[in-house]
């Protein structure tokens, strides 16, 4: 197995390293790719860690070996929020960064899943799928955007609110990776209830939990470190379906045909070429179908920024 994070010394792609050093199965190959100077030395750090998992470092000029036969490419390289911005406000910087790499996965590794972190995630997605499509590469089954921070944090508050063993709740949730476009189905979280007030002000708080994260930091980032959990856990999920594991079902942002928008965040059952099946995300009540009909305009919004990005 080999797995690429582009943008591997930032933030994110820090923290997601360690724990792919960590986690990932024996043999397997980690290639930290960045702009940044200092991505070699991330490398070397992380080698001193006694796992069966081989890191190597590329900077700026090695997209290309970085790439080469990866499996698995995450990508977490670009801007990050600072208060009073919103994720779209990052479109303009990041989806040029956006494009090139998906460009560089074009032409070394044409068949990878390939999961997509860098904001604005509703427009971001629809870039690398345009790359493709335009190289003739495009699998939808094998894109996603990566939305299991909105899964986590969903799990962490519902535990918290409710008193319950985190380790046992899941929360589905679906739509996009923006505001209201994040849509947590607490209507569907086994062995808990919610009364209208919690399911009213839960999901607002989900929805900008990222908010929370931007405003703590005052200015120097946004969420790095419950992203990297986040994005190793799925992963590690890509991995599993990777190698054949029955009934992997995991959340992501994926191209969907016939649905509620042509990308839309969706239970997956994922396979040895990423999605084998993409699920009903099942009964919706009266507030949840209200939210996903409100958002509907915005996400369609967010994902044709992206597709005219790439047609201009
Ligand atoms: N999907 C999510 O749930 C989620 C959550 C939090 C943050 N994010 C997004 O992830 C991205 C990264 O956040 P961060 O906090 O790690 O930022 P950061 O600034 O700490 O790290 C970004 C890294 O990307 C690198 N980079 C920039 N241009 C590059 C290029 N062309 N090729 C390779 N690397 C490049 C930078 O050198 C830097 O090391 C941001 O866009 C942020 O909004 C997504």
């Amino acid at each position: 197995m080999k797995v690429a994070v582009l943008g591997a010394a930032g933030g994110i792609g820090q923290a997601l390293s360690l724990l792919l050093k960590n986690g990932l199965p024996a043999g397997s190959e980690l290639a930290l790719y960045d702009v940044a100077p200092v991505v070699p030395g991330v490398a070397v750090d992380l080698s001193h860690i006694p796992t069966a998992v081989k890191v190597a470092g590329f900077g700026a000029d090695d997209l290309d070996a970085a790439l080469v036969d990866a499996d698995i490419v995450l990508i977490p390289a670009g801007m990050p929020r600072k208060p009073g911005m919103d994720r779209a406000d990052l479109f303009n910087v990041n989806a040029g960064i956006i494009k090139t790499l998906a460009e560089g996965i074009v032409k070394n590794c044409p068949k990878a899943l390939v999961g997509v972190i860098t904001n604005p995630v509703n427009g971001t997605v629809p870039i690398v799928a345009e790359v493709f499509k335009k190289a003739g590469t495009y699998d939808a089954s094998r894109v996603f955007g990566v939305t299991t921070l909105d899964v986590i944090r969903s799990e962490a508050f519902v535990a918290e609110l409710k008193g319950v063993d985190v380790s046992q709740v899941k929360v589905p949730v679906i739509g996009g990776h923006s505001g209201t476009t994040i849509l947590p189905l607490l209507s569907q979280v086994e062995g808990v209830t919610f009364t209208d007030e919690e399911v009213a002000a839960l999901t607002p708080r989900i929805q900008n939990a990222g908010t929370e994260v931007v405003n703590a930091k005052a200015g120097g980032g946004s969420a790095t470190l419950s992203m990297g959990a986040a994005a190793a856990r799925f992963c590690f999920s890509l991995v599993k379906g990777l190698q054949g594991e029955s009934n992997v079902v995991d959340y992501a942002y994926v191209a969907v045909e016939n649905g509620d928008a042509p990308y839309f965040a969706h239970p997956v059952r994922l396979g040895k070429n990423g999605v084998e099946e993409i699920l009903s995300y099942g009964e919706l009540s009266a507030f949840e179908q209200k939210a996903k009909e409100d958002m509907l305009e915005t996400l369609n919004k967010d994902i044709q920024e992206g597709v005219d990005f790439m047609a201009k």
